[in-house]
C-alpha cells in the first residue's frame, strides 16, 4: 500500500505539471472507486470506455492492497495512506474491550472509530479556500477530526449511479470556494461477484458492461461541463474477490464451543476474542483445519502490518484461498468472498487521467 501510495503520488505530481496552465487555475482530484473489481477483469472483458480512460492517461498494473482485504479497511488506506493497524479501521466489524463499542457496516458513524488518521478530504478541507465532496466513499458522511465534506451524501446503497455522478459533477462545477478533492463510490461489480461469483462469465459480463458504461457517463460528463482539462480522475478498487467451494469448509462448532469466545469479524480472516482462557481457545483453533492459519495477534507476520492496534483482536484466523470460515451451517448456494491473503495477487487496479 505505501509503495503503491507514493506511485500515485508521483503520477499526482506529473499530473499536475502537465495539466498546468488549463482554463481553472487550479486542479481537481476525483477518486471513484468500483468496489470488488478485480484486476483481470480488465483483460477477460470488453470494457471499451474504460480502455479509452487508460489510452488517454496512465494504467498502474501492479498494486497490492492492504491486509485485511475488506471494503472499510481497504478504503480508508486508499485516503490515508496508511496501513489499518495506522489508520485504525481494522475490520468491517470491530469492537473495542476498554469502551465496549461496536463498529459494523450498518452503524460506523462515530467519530471515534475513523480518529486515528485523517484522510484527506479532511486535509484539503482544512486548507484555505478549497472544499471537498463526496459522493460516498467509506468514512465521507462522518465528521473527521470535526471536518466532513462540504457536500456529502448519507451513505444509502438505493442511490443510483447516475444521482452520485449528477451530483458530485455538479459540486465540482458550482462550488465557491471550489471542490478541489471529491470521491465517488459504487457498490458494483462487488455486489455481484457475491451474488453469482466471478467465474461466471455470463452474469459478470452484464455487471461489467454496466460499470463501463457507468465510467462513459461519467466522462462524457465531466467533458460536457468543460471540467475534463482540469480534473485528475482516478478509477480503482478496493480489493479483488476469490471463488469459495462448498466443500471448503472449515466449522468451527466442529472444534470449539461457542461459549468459549466472540466472534467479531467473519470469514476469510476471522477476528476471535477468547472469553476467559486465550492459550486454550487458540490450542482447540490451532487444530481445528489445516487450510486455516490461527495466529496469536502477537505472532501476525510483520508483513501484514496488522498488529499495533488494540482494535486487532488477540486472536486472529486466515482462510486458506478459496477456504469459507463459519461457526456450523453450510454453502448449499455458495458465496464468494474476498481472498484473505492476497500480497501476492495483483488485487488493486488503479487508473490515472491528466
Ligand atoms: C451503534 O454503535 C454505538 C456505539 O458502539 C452504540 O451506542 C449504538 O447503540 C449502536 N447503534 C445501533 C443501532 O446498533
Ligand atoms: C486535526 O486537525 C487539526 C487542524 O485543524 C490538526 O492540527 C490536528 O493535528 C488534526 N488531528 C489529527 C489527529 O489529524
Ligand atoms: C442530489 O442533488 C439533488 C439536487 O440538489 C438533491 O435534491 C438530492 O438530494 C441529492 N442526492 C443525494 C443522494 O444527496
Ligand atoms: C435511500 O435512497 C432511496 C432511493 O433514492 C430512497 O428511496 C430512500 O428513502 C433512501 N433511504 C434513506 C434512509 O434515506
Ligand atoms: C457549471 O458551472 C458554470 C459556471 O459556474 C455554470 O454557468 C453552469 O450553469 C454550470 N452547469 C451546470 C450544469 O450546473
Ligand atoms: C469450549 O469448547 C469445548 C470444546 O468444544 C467445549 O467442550 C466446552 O463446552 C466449551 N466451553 C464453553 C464455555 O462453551
Ligand atoms: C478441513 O475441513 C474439510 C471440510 O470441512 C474437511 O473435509 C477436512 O477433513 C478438514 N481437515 C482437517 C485436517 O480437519
Ligand atoms: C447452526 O446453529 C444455529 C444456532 O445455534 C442452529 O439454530 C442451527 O440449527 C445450526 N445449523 C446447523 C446446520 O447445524
Ligand atoms: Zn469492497
Amino acid at each position: 500500500m505505501l509503495s503503491a501510495m507514493k506511485l500515485m503520488l508521483t503520477l499526482f505530481l506529473s499530473g499536475i505539471v502537465a495539466c498546468y496552465g488549463g482554463n481553472a487555475n487550479y486542479n481537481s482530484i476525483l477518486l471513484v472507486s468500483f468496489d470488488g473489481f478485480r484486476a483481470d477483469y480488465l483483460k477477460n472483458y470488453r470494457l471499451p470506455h474504460l480502455q479509452e480512460f487508460i489510452e488517454d492517461g496512465v494504467l498502474v498494473e501492479h498494486v497490492t492492497n492492504a491486509f485485511i482485504t475488506k471494503t472499510f479497511p481497504n478504503h480508508y488506506s486508499i485516503v490515508t495512506g496508511l496501513y489499518e493497524e495506522s489508520h485504525g479501521i481494522v475490520a468491517n466489524a470491530m469492537y473495542e474491550e476498554d469502551t465496549k463499542k461496536k463498529f459494523s457496516e450498518l452503524n460506523d458513524t462515530d467519530p471515534f472509530w475513523w480518529n486515528e488518521a485523517t484522510p484527506i478530504w479532511v486535509t484539503n478541507q482544512q486548507q484555505e479556500n478549497r472544499r471537498s465532496a463526496a459522493a460516498m466513499w467509506p468514512g465521507t458522511d462522518v465528521k473527521i477530526n470535526n471536518t466532513i465534506p462540504h457536500f456529502f451524501m448519507k451513505y444509502n446503497h438505493s442511490v443510483t449511479f447516475e444521482e452520485r455522478m449528477e451530483n458530485i459533477t455538479m459540486w465540482l462545477n458550482n462550488s465557491s470556494p471550489p471542490v478541489t478533492f471529491a470521491t465517488l463510490y459504487w457498490e458494483e461489480p462487488d455486489a455481484s461477484g457475491h451474488k453469482y461469483g466471478p467465474g461466471d462469465k455470463e452474469n459478470m459480463r452484464k455487471v461489467l458492461e454496466q460499470v463501463d458504461n457507468h465510467i462513459g457517463s461519467l466522462t462524457y460528463k465531466l467533458k460536457a461541463l468543460g471540467l475534463w482539462e482540469n480534473i485528475n480522475v482516478i478509477i480503482t478498487s478496493d480489493h479483488g474477490m476469490t471463488q469459495c467451494f462448498p466443500h471448503k469448509l472449515i466449522k468451527l462448532d466442529d472444534c470449539i464451543g461457542r461459549g468459549n469466545y466472540t466472534l467479531v469479524d467473519t470469514t476469510p480472516v476471522a477476528a476471535i476474542l477468547p472469553k476467559n482462557n486465550k492459550k486454550y481457545v487458540y490450542n482447540l483453533l490451532k487444530n481445528c483445519n489445516t487450510s486455516m492459519k490461527v495466529y496469536l495477534k502477537e505472532e501476525i507476520p510483520d508483513r501484514f502490518h496488522y498488529h499495533h492496534n488494540k482494535r486487532i483482536q488477540p486472536i486472529i484466523l486466515v482462510a486458506d484461498e478459496g477456504w469459507t470460515i463459519v461457526q456450523n451451517g453450510s454453502l448449499t448456494k455458495c458465496k464468494y468472498f474476498h481472498p484473505s491473503c492476497s500480497w501476492w495477487l495483483i488485487l488493486l487496479n488503479f487508473y490515472f487521467y491528466c
